[in-house]
This record gives structure tokens, C-alpha cells and sequence, in this order.
């Protein structure tokens, strides 16, 4: 939501759930001050678009403005009054003592879920609803983490995420087995997934969207409680995160759902060899990663499925179960095509593991253990490559980055060349897409290239002129 429409539907959210909720008492209370104080700052912005003529939604004032009224409901305990008056509908519902109608009070009960999980998008706000982890506001999401009504819980997930975006926060969480709960939830709301996709017919405890949108937020909050090192460490050793994410991998279809799911798989196998292996040897989960790696049109998927390949690839350096990834359709091809994204980040994640790859598939034709004894790695991954149009990527990565490729990534694009163009096919593959003039240029177009690297580049271009023989 653009920042001016967030301050107007607080406004708003405000002074709705005052008046639905109409408790008398509430007059004193500070909300009211806070809500007049919103209505004040409402104004303002307005009135400064008038005058300096600015528009669209990067009016810096627009920020700092929804920045106060977040910690504003925060700290005059405007929030913590939400929940409680949340709560008190709940159970006023749950009796039959409500003489709203149901619509009315589910109206109700949206608006003031998101507004607590805006007010938590404010940083200031987020860490004084935290407070240590004593928070009021903390705990009551902690509480609804157990609710049987789906918008609380959540609401409550959503809000723990929000409160996962601090590393010593996670780590709090991480102890008092908020991940386990979340675990729980997402094995709760997978298992209606999955029923409804063997069952279509049958009669829905909850209906399809909300299972996504609950396996969504569990996702996006499973994510960020792995983000610190110490957090992966602890769970991958429980064990129980692994196997039930990559389990669940195979059988999503939303793709919001998958994104969220590759990332969280992509967090846990960080570091993680142990995380990578039960990736690499799971062949369902490895060939649906792939298959999002190429569901170019959900850009949200198709970009965290590749990533997680690399990070899984470089993290199976030390072990054969790389060799996973050359055995299902569709890894490499991925990969080839990360080579072309806009970041160098993930251009040079996938250089990198490309080039272990290479190093262990055109080095060791098989690997030392238990490897199927038919499977030809070298002449497979070759081929691989080759269809992906290996050439064709290397030259537009060259050419669309030239002067601003980072010299780091250009060392390992070069590192990676060397290794494959010493093959003629590979060879045959680059000269045909002209990665040899393409080298040239960029040679001569850089002046912070060290003599070293000036002169690997040469002897790549000598060995694609070389070995590019046409067979
Ligand atoms: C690149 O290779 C092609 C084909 O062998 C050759 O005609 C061309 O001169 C080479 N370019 C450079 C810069 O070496």
C-alpha cells in the first residue's frame, strides 16, 4: 500500500473499530488522544502536496508521517486495545451474544488484523510491541499463534514475522519454540492442501484461498526466524524442518505459496550441508524446484528457485551428491539462465555453481560411491549446457554488464571458461555465440583488469578459436 493510503486506512481502521466496537470507556482512554493526533497529522500532508505541487508516492514527508503514526498507536497501547478488543468480540461471538451480523463483525475483525499488522511494519512501533519479548501486543500474537479462527492466526503469523526482521529477536523467538509452532501450523495447513488436492470433491474444513494465505505467511515468517546463522544451525540439527518442507515442495501449485517455501529451504540450506543433502537426494523436491526455476512468469518463484540450487550446489562441494543436480532434468538449464538476471549477486551465485559443476563433472566422469554405473556425468552435463545455450547466455551476460560486472565476477566468469572451453563441444558452443569477440572487447573495454586476468582472458579466447572445431 502506497505510505498516504496506509495513513488514511489507519485513520480509518481507527475510527471504524471505535465506533463498531463502542465502548464507552474507550473516551478517556489514550486511543481517542491518538486517533485525534492521526486525524491532525492526516491533514498535513495534504495540505504540503498542495503547496510544493509533489506527487506519487515518494513525498518524503508521506514516510516520516506514517512512520509517527505507527509508533504513535504503538506506544499510547492503541494496539494492545485492538487485540483486547478483538478478543472480547471473539468470545462475545463464540456465545451467540453478538448483535451485529456475522459480515458486519467479520468487517470488523479484517480491519482490525490489518491494522495491527501495519502498525508492526513500523520499525519503531515493532520493537516497542516486542518490548524483550514481553510485550503485551507480542504475547497476545504469540496466544493467537493457537487460535482456531484463521484470521487471528494469521494475523498473529504475519506479526511474528514482522517481529522476525530483528536477529536478536529471532533468537528470543528461536528459544520460546515459536519456529516449532510455526512448523505445526504449516504441517496443519499442508495436510488440508493435500487433502484438497486428492479430494477436490470433498467438503472443505476451510477453503483454498485461506489455506494458502495461512501456508504463505507461516512461510514468510519460517524464513525470516532462519535468517540468523545460529537459528539455521538449530533447525537443521532438530531435523524436523527439512524433511517437511521439502516434502511439502512437490504438491504446491500457488505459486505465492512455492516462493515463499523455495526461500525458506533456500535459508535453511545455508550453511547446511546436511539441509543440502536431503535436497539433492529427494529427486520430487529437487525436479519441482526446477520446474519453478523455469515458471518464467512468476517472476517471484522462478527467481528463488535457481538461487536455491546454487546455494544447495555449494554446498555439496566437499561431497558427490552434486551429482543430483546434473541427473534431474532441468537443474542446469536453470541455472544457465540465472546467468542473465540484473543482479550480480546472483549472476556470480550462479558462476559459481556452475563452475563446481564443471570441475566435478568434466574432472571425475563418475563419482567415487555408489553412482549409478550407466550414467555418463561429463557427456550429460555437456549436453545440458549446450541446449541451454550456454554461449548465447555468456555473451549477453557479457555484453549487457560489461563495464559495471564487478571485477570479483568477471575472476570467476573467467575461472569457469577456462574449465569448459578446454572441451570441443563447449568450445564449438562459445565460438558459435561469439563469446570469444565478446571477451575481446571486454578486455580491452576494462583498465582495472590485473595482467593476470588479461591474460586468462586471452588463453580462453585462444582455446575457443582452438578447440571450436566443428565435428
Ligand atoms: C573468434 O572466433 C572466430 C571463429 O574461429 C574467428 O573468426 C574470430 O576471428 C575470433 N575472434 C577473435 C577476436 O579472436
Amino acid at each position: 500500500m502506497e505510505d498516504m493510503h496506509q495513513v488514511i486506512f489507519i485513520c480509518n481502521a481507527v475510527m471504524t473499530l471505535l465506533f463498531l466496537f463502542s465502548i464507552e470507556s474507550v473516551k478517556s482512554n489514550n486511543l481517542c488522544r491518538g486517533y485525534f493526533e492521526i486525524k491532525k497529522y492526516q491533514l498535513s500532508p495534504l495540505k504540503i502536496e498542495y503547496r510544493s505541487g509533489m506527487q506519487g508516492p515518494n513525498r518524503p514527508t508521506d514516510k516520516k508521517i506514517l512512520h509517527s503514526v505507527k509508533t504513535m498507536l504503538a506506544v499510547e497501547g492503541g494496539v494492545q486495545l485492538v487485540c483486547t478488543r478483538v478478543e472480547a468480540l471473539m468470545r462475545r461471538r463464540d456465545a451467540g451474544d453478538l448483535s451485529a451480523e456475522g459480515a458486519e463483525a467479520d468487517a470488523v475483525l479484517k480491519q482490525a488484523c490489518d491494522l495491527i499488522i501495519i502498525v508492526l511494519t513500523g520499525d519503531d512501533a515493532m520493537h516497542t510491541l516486542y518490548n524483550n519479548g514481553v510485550g503485551e501486543v507480542y504475547l497476545t500474537m504469540v496466544k493467537w499463534l493457537e487460535s482456531r479462527n484463521w484470521q487471528l492466526l494469521t494475523t498473529a503469523v504475519l506479526a511474528i514475522g514482522n517481529f522476525a526482521r530483528q536477529d536478536d529477536y529471532c533468537a528470543q523467538m528461536m528459544q520460546d519454540h515459536i519456529f516449532d509452532k510455526l512448523l505445526d501450523i504449516f504441517e496443519v495447513y499442508n495436510a488440508f492442501g493435500l487433502r484438497m488436492l486428492k479430494e477436490p470433491e470433498a467438503a472443505r474444513p476451510v477453503e483454498p484461498a485461506t489455506v494458502s494465505k495461512v501456508q504463505h505467511a507461516v512461510l514468510a515468517a519460517l524464513r525470516n526466524l532462519i535468517v540468523p546463522v545460529p537459528n539455521k544451525r538449530v533447525a537443521a540439527a532438530k531435523g524436523r524442518a527439512a524433511p517437511m518442507l521439502l516434502s511439502a515442495l512437490p504438491h504446491v501449485d500457488d505459486h505465492h505459496v512455492a516462493y515463499k517455501l523455495l526461500a525458506a529451504i533456500r535459508m535453511l540450506v545455508d550453511g547446511q550441508e546436511s539441509v543440502a543433502r536431503q535436497l539433492a537426494t529427494n529427486r520430487e523436491a529437487l525436479s519441482a524446484v526446477a520446474r519453478w526455476g523455469h515458471a518464467g512468469e512468476h517472476a517471484g518463484a522462478a527467481g528463488e528457485a535457481p538461487r536455491l540450487l546454487a546455494w544447495a550446489g555449494k554446498q555439496l562441494r566437499h561431497s558427490d551428491h552434486w551429482r543430483h543436480i546434473v541427473e534431474v532434468e532441468g537443474c542446469i538449464s536453470s541455472l544457465v539462465n540465472m546467468l542473465i538476471v540484473c543482479h550480480s549477486v546472483m549472476q556470480n551465485e550462479a558462476i559459481l555453481a556452475l563452475t563446481l559443476l564443471a570441475i566435478e563433472s568434466l574432472n571425475k566422469k563418475s563419482p567415487s560411491n555408489e553412482s549409478p554405473s550407466d550414467f555418463d556425468y561429463e557427456k550429460s552435463f555437456i549436453s545440458q549446457l549446450i541446449k541451454s545455450e550456454i554461449g548465447k547466455h555468456v555473451t549477453v551476460l557479457i555484453e549487457t554488464n560489461n563495464a559495471k560486472m564487478p571485477k570479483e565476477v568477471a575472476e570467476n566468469l573467467l575461472a569457469f571458461l577456462d574449465i569448459t572451453s578446454k572441451n570441443n563441444k563447449l568450445a564449438f558452443d562459445y565460438k558459435e555465440a561469439k563469446v570469444n569477440e565478446s571477451l575481446k572487447k571486454f578486455c580491452e573495454s576494462r583498465k582495472d583488469f590485473s595482467d593476470d586476468l588479461k591474460a586468462c582472458i586471452n588463453g580462453v579466447v585462444a582455446s575457443i578459436s582452438d578447440n571450436g572445431k566443428a565435428e
